[in-house]
């Protein structure tokens, strides 16, 4: 009967296949949970594996993804970890997306994966969620999923390469591909070794080595308390790598009896740690855009935390971590100074320590419990507060008529200086195929003062919005030895790339009303990193009389009406979702309908 205590609702199996949670779905509960029986029964498992918290494993392996190469090792471990705290784990896939093998881009497919990895949270009955990623656009995907399905979750990173070497030099993906490949381009090195650095860049599976955009995302991670510390920086290849993977399958068990939400784990603070540490790294561009996506799925936090909160940080922070491409050191160097320890110890003074952690601790009471002792090459690595590399504010957050809603440089990897504070012509590129087309034309008017304005590569006006900001130096000058200008986008760079690049420009060109949108060639833009202020100097009127010169030529067209948006209504499948609902670079550049709040705009 229904009552028999094997079908009972207020056994555990009830409760841990969700059937208690209103999960049940065909017909009365008794009879679901009875058919879940038959099911995982299916699988091999017996009755006493049900009976205890069931831990899902995000399995993102792909045959294209070498940064998560590990995963399998990684599964096997955090399995031990949660069945010898009593739990059960099962593992179940999800996309998987990789950045050199995503097309148009990966951050195309973010919000793909952050769905998907919401949904299958929120479908199975799993009572934590062990999310395995690294990658760069992985590891924020699923913690806007994870916090949208706010069931508990444990990032697993996979971890970073090793550095390879190129005659007795260290080399590393991809600061040292851009590098390369910028030498190579100017005539300074043969066909044979650019091949035979080409083979080294990489020498290992697990994420690009430097403090790129992944190692970014991974100490985030940790800065915002819900990874092992030594999960930020572990290599993928190293026995310390899946010690942090069984430590995450017990974390795991202890997270899903507690119900550690991330909803209820992530305050302010903690986003204001994660931050101060981001700054601190001298971390990825591409990490602000994901926070920021990341805070506007927390119900409590969107919107309360903005890009001017994460230039006011950067003002109160140093840049400590010589890593590339700020710096000159590699992940690994990172790991073994102590990695995100000693980090967390070094800005202690600037952290808000009565912040949660996934561990049921505070950051203050986890610090207290694992001391850190520096010595001469930890400090080489991770410098001191006293001793920093960039005084403060690696990563700065620029206003003005060409960039309202804000504007982002990494202004510590910047290579010249002295264009932090520029005023030179615009030289304009409608797009990347115009950018392509013309860029190393020797009759192209350019000279070193010049500021390359790349256009249309916006979350919009190229979905995905491309890592195209790295504008290259035209050919004719980089042969000069011209090595940095003063470029600026409405899209992104690579986290491992640097030099004088201003991003993120929003509103981005495509739309109406973008002031980004109607600089023309000769124009003069002035940027000065000190007062944070990026401006086109162009009269009012004239300002006012292109964009309205702008808006009567869309009209003419068949693409007429105000807006963009509207002409792409009728594009079908994932991309026309894409084009239509995905919000502006400050706000994350998620879609609108996946933020707290849901939708602001109705189609
Ligand atoms: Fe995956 Fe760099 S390509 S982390
Ligand atoms: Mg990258």
């Amino acid at each position: 009967s229904a009552n028999n205590e094997d079908y009972d609702l207020d056994t555990p199996i009830a409760a841990t296949t969700g059937i208690k949670q209103g999960l049940a779905s065909y017909g009365d509960a008794h009879f679901s949970l009875f058919l879940r029986k038959v099911f995982i029964k299916a699988l091999g498992y017996g009755e006493d594996a049900l009976l205890r918290p069931i831990i899902g494993i995000i399995n993102t392996y792909s045959g294209f993804n070498p940064c998560h190469g590990n995963t399998p090792q990684l599964i096997e471990a955090a399995k031990r970890g949660v069945q010898l705290s009593g739990g059960l784990a099962i593992d179940f896939p999800t996309i998987s997306v990789a950045e050199s093998f995503s097309s148009p881009t990966s951050m195309f497919l973010r919000n793909l994966m952050s769905m998907d990895t919401e949904e299958m949270i929120r479908a199975q009955p799993v009572d934590a969620c062990i999310m395995i990623g690294g990658c760069d656009k992985t590891v924020p995907a699923q913690i806007m999923g994870g916090i949208s399905a706010n069931k508990p979750i444990l990032p697993l990173i996979t971890g970073p390469m090793m550095p390879g070497s190129h005659q007795g030099k260290r080399i590393g993906a991809c600061t040292d591909c851009r590098n390369n490949w910028a030498a190579f381009r100017a005539g300074k090195m043969d066909v044979e070794e650019i091949s035979a650095i080409n083979e080294e860049l990489a020498p290992t599976i697990g994420t690009c080595g430097v403090m790129g955009t992944a190692s970014t995302m991974a100490c985030v991670a940790a800065g915002l308390g819900l990874i092992p510390l030594k999960g930020a920086s572990a290599p993928a290849v190293s026995a310390a790598r899946m010690r942090v993977a069984e430590e995450t399958g017990k974390n795991a068990v202890a997270a899903a009896l507690h119900k550690r939400t991330p909803q209820s784990i992530l305050s302010r603070e903690s986003f204001i740690n994660a931050l101060i540490v981001l700054q601190a790294i001298g971390g990825s561009t591409n990490g602000i855009v994901h926070i920021m996506a990341i805070i506007n799925r927390h119900p409590e936090l969107q919107g309360k935390i903005t890009l001017n909160d994460i230039d006011e940080i950067g003002k109160k922070t140093p840049l400590v971590v010589d890593l590339k491409p700020s710096g000159d050191n590699y992940m690994t160097d990172f790991h073994n100074a102590g990695g995100m320890l000693a980090l967390l110890h070094t800005l202690r003074p600037l952290l808000h320590l009565s912040a949660m952690t996934i561990s049921g601790q505070t950051l203050g009471e986890l610090l207290d419990a694992n001391s850190f002792k520096s010595f001469p090459y930890s400090s080489e690595i991770i410098r001191p507060l006293s001793n920093p590399l960039y005084a403060r504010s690696s990563l700065v957050v620029l206003r003005g008529n060409l960039c309202p809603d804000g504007a982002i440089m990494k202004a510590s990897a910047s290579k010249d200086r002295s264009l932090l504070k520029h005023t030179g012509p615009a030289v304009v590129f409608a797009n990347t195929a115009d950018l392509a087309k013309r860029i190393d034309d020797p009759d192209l008017d350019v000279t070193a003062a010049s500021v390359l304005v790349l256009q249309s590569i916006g979350p919009i006006g190229n979905p995905g919005m491309p890592e195209a900001g790295l504008i290259p130096i035209p050919r004719k000058l980089s042969s000069e030895g011209v090595a940095d200008m003063l470029r600026i986008s409405d899209g992104r760079m690579s986290g491992t790339a640097g030099g004088t690049i201003v991003l993120h420009v929003s509103p981005e060109s495509v739309l109406t009303g973008s002031v980004f949108g109607i600089v023309r060639d000769g124009d003069m833009i002035s940027c000065d990193v000190e007062s944070r202020m990026l401006s086109l100097d162009v009269n009012e009127e004239e300002i006012k009389k292109r964009l309205e010169e702008k808006e009567q030529a869309r009209k003419g067209t068949s693409n007429a009406k105000e807006d963009v948006l509207i002409a792409r209504r009728g594009r079908r499948g994932y991309r026309g979702l894409y084009e239509r609902r995905v919000n502006q670079a400050h706000e994350g550049a998620d879609f609108d309908f996946l933020t707290a709040s849901g939708p602001i705009v109705e189609e």
